[in-house]
């Protein structure tokens, strides 16, 4: 077998293969020395005969001229379970071989590889030994091949150092070239794309055979993100790490392991969503007491800015004082005191438990775009926003107001300030903080998805666990599962949501569709699903939101967070309570999912159980396409009936012309029962399903 992949010039007495089901890894040195592995699953290629190694700044050639003194095997079968998640227990099973490498050429430097095989794909990680002659070293490149079997459909954003806000193009690997993408997205606000055939991961593909695979990386820590360089012809993709000020890719002090790079394989798109590899790859929750740690809903003062109803700076422009020094308001300040409290009082009433307010605090005059250093101070409110009252407010109605921390990018000054931020937070009773990177990172000359970032990223999921607060991270490198390792990280953004209709163009009728299998594999997103008011909220002509008012309820199933906003105004629920009954009663917490039916690009139907209740709820969403999904209710218990809520789009629905149209209808459903249900073009459904005690 290792012939037909390609490795042919291997040295047979370094094959060494692993395997899980049909999972098979195989590994071997080349002629040179230099390390190959390939993956096939079911018999057939995946990845075909592929390198690894480094360019190091001490070892130019730290990817050949090796040899193999030994190598370990393993196997691990435990179930754990998450603080919080898609399912109760998590299953990892796999099969280990590490292998152990030797420079044969003086000063003899050590590299170990550790593979792990999955019944659903292979993880790989380097490991440099503790080792007197390589302690402190710099990563200029890392040489990790991906060389795919065939010229696979592909779900891709370029390879930007500094955002994963893009749309996604659908196409073959040897058409991926960024150029055009890149140019005309004038909507993102700091954008770097040296190389215009590069893609960022998670990378979803599918072959010509129907077989699904998915490539990214889990437990990125002290490293840079890992993106992809395309050669089109062969269909290989090389990592290309975010460098640093200097062009350098990581600094590291042995013995250090990288981020695991993961190969996810399936014949089902299901099995890519059911895929819980990249969790498996992290450590353990650092965190010991998690009792603290509550998914929740939340509204906020947020969507009136987006959508320029109010805004998010007191003054006009920072520099307008008055004669006795005081700021000049100009009257459009979205985060007063009567505002908030409308806010507060809406969440309560609702039952949901969080207040998101934006632009509370000094300095939003001039925040954007300046390439400052100190921009907020993140504990200066402004003059008519009264934190004091607010909080205490808040706390009487049984809700909390989520901080809100914009950094500008300026990372440098948010660490001096973190800790003074995080007391505010505890002092005035703020359980969870929204943060923010729009802008060029400080220090100046860093991006956003480099090592220092990430490096920083992660001090502030540490910080805000040592002060007992919660997360959701904006702008930051997209997530690898460092969720199971904070669990009080509960989302991040670091891709393009829902928000990119107030200012943009929007998201294609897909998007939705796509970003279950690329950006969410990492982690929870927080997507702001939820805008009622699809037409209308906005004074350019033609913007709109790209879906229905039922595909927007269906998110909050398919875009799974632990966190979910209900992002548009009171008064736009207040017009359609009956479909917001949905938004009130789905959970964010969950026992069990199933994923019924899926199809990267073109539809998705997801149900899922409430955490610790027999309750299950249902989402669906199609493409720009009208499709008819089937609801096939198996899951449910045998014997016992259930009242089912069905909120779906009316018949002459569609997201361009008609996608406020929705019918709301209840039946009694069992384990044997099988519903279809229309979705509009571009539209959804959304289903609860209670136990009626019979
Ligand atoms: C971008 C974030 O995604 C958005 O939610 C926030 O309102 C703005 N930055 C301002 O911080
Ligand atoms: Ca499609």
């Amino acid at each position: 077998m290792l012939c037909t992949w390609g490795f042919y010039a291997a040295n047979a007495q370094t094959a060494i293969t692993a395997e899980m089901n049909r999972v098979k890894l195989s590994f071997a040195l080349d002629g040179e020395g230099s390390p190959v592995y390939a993956v096939s699953f079911n018999n057939a290629p995946v990845v075909l005969s592929s390198h690894l190694g480094f360019v190091l700044q001490e070892d130019k050639s730290f990817f050949k001229g090796f040899e193999l003194t030994g190598s370990d095997k393993r196997s691990v079968d435990e179930t754990w379970q998450p603080v919080w998640g898609e399912t109760k227990n998590i299953r990892n099973h796999y099969n280990e071989v590490t292998i152990h490498l030797r420079e044969k050429a003086s000063p003899n430097h050590l590299l170990d590889i550790i593979f792990r095989v999955f019944e659903d794909g292979v993880g790989f990680r380097y490991s440099f030994p503790k080792q007197p002659n390589l302690r402190y070293f710099v990563v200029q490149d890392e040489l990790t091949q991906f060389h795919l079997a065939g010229d696979h459909k592909t779900f891709w954003i370029p390879g930007d150092y500094d955002s994963n806000e893009y749309p996604y193009t659908t196409s073959k690997i040897s058409e991926i070239d960024n150029k055009e993408m890149f140019e005309k997205s004038t909507d993102i606000a700091v954008r770097v794309v040296p190389d215009r055939y590069c893609v960022q991961t998670p990378l979803m593909m599918k072959s010509d055979d129907g077989l699904y695979i998915n490539i990214h990386e889990a437990a990125l820590s002290n490293y840079s993100s890992m993106q992809l360089h395309v050669d089109r012809d062969s269909h290989t993709l090389t990592s290309a790490l975010v460098p640093d000020a200097v062009g350098n890719k990581a600094y590291l002090h042995g013995p250090f392991s990288t981020p695991w790079r993961t190969i996810i394989v399936s014949s089902t798109a299901a099995g890519i969503l059911e895929s819980k590899m990249i969790l498996n790859l992290n450590d353990p929750s650092k965190i010991a007491n998690t009792s603290w740690i509550h998914p929740m809903k939340f509204v906020g003062v947020w969507w009136e800015m987006q959508t320029g109803k109010s805004g998010w700076n007191y003054s006009d422009y920072p520099d307008s004082v008055s004669t006795t020094g005081a700021p000049i308001p100009n009257g459009h300040h979205g985060a007063n005191t009567a505002n908030v409290k409308r806010y507060i009082d809406f969440a309560a009433k609702n039952n949901i438990k969080g207040v998101l307010v934006e632009g509370w605090d000094t300095g939003w005059e001039d925040w954007f775009g300046n390439w400052k250093e100190n921009v907020f101070d993140f504990v200066t409110p402004y003059p008519d926003f009264d934190v004091k009252a607010l909080s205490a407010y808040a706390a009487s109605k049984g809700v909390h107001i989520i901080m809100h921390n914009e950094t500008s990018g300026s990372a440098t000054n948010y660490e001096r300030q973190m800790d003074t931020a995080f007391r505010f937070m505890n002092k005035y009773g703020y359980t969870s903080v929204k943060t923010g990177y729009v802008g060029k990172i400080v220090p100046r000359g860093e991006h956003h998805d480099g090592q220092w970032m990430v490096n920083h990223y992660e001090r502030v999921a540490q910080k805000a666990a040592y002060y007992h607060v919660m997360l959701d991270a904006h702008e930051p490198v997209r997530p690898t599962g460092l969720q199971r390792t904070y669990p009080n990280w509960l989302a991040c953004e670091a891709g393009r949501g829902n928000e990119y209709h107030a200012f943009s163009n929007g998201n294609n009728p897909d998007h939705e569709t796509i970003m279950p299998f690329t950006r969410l594999m990492g982690g929870p997103m927080d997507y702001t699903p939820g805008i009622f008011k699809i037409q209308g909220y906005s004074n350019v002509p033609g913007r709109q939101i790209h879906s229905t008012l039922t595909k927007q309820l269906a998110l909050y199933i398919t875009m799974y967070s632990p966190l979910q906003m209900a992002a548009d105004l009171p008064e736009n629920y207040e017009e359609h309570m009956d479909a917001f009954q949905f938004i009130k009663d789905v959970p964010v917490d969950w026992d069990d999912t199933k994923i019924l039916e899926a199809e990267p690009g073109d539809y998705l139907t997801i149900a899922r159980k409430e955490k610790g209740k027999n309750n299950w709820f249902i989402g669906g969403i199609t493409d720009e396409n009208s499709r008819t999904a089937t609801i096939n209710f198996g899951f449910l218990d045998a014997g016992k009936k259930y009242l089912a809520t069905i909120y779906k789009d009316a018949d002459n629905g569609d997201w361009k012309t008609n996608p406020m149209a929705y019918t709301i209808s209840k039946i009694t459903v069992d384990q044997n029962t099988k519903l279809d249900v229309k979705l509009a073009p571009g539209g959804g459904f959304a289903v609860s399903v209670t136990a009626t005690g019979k």
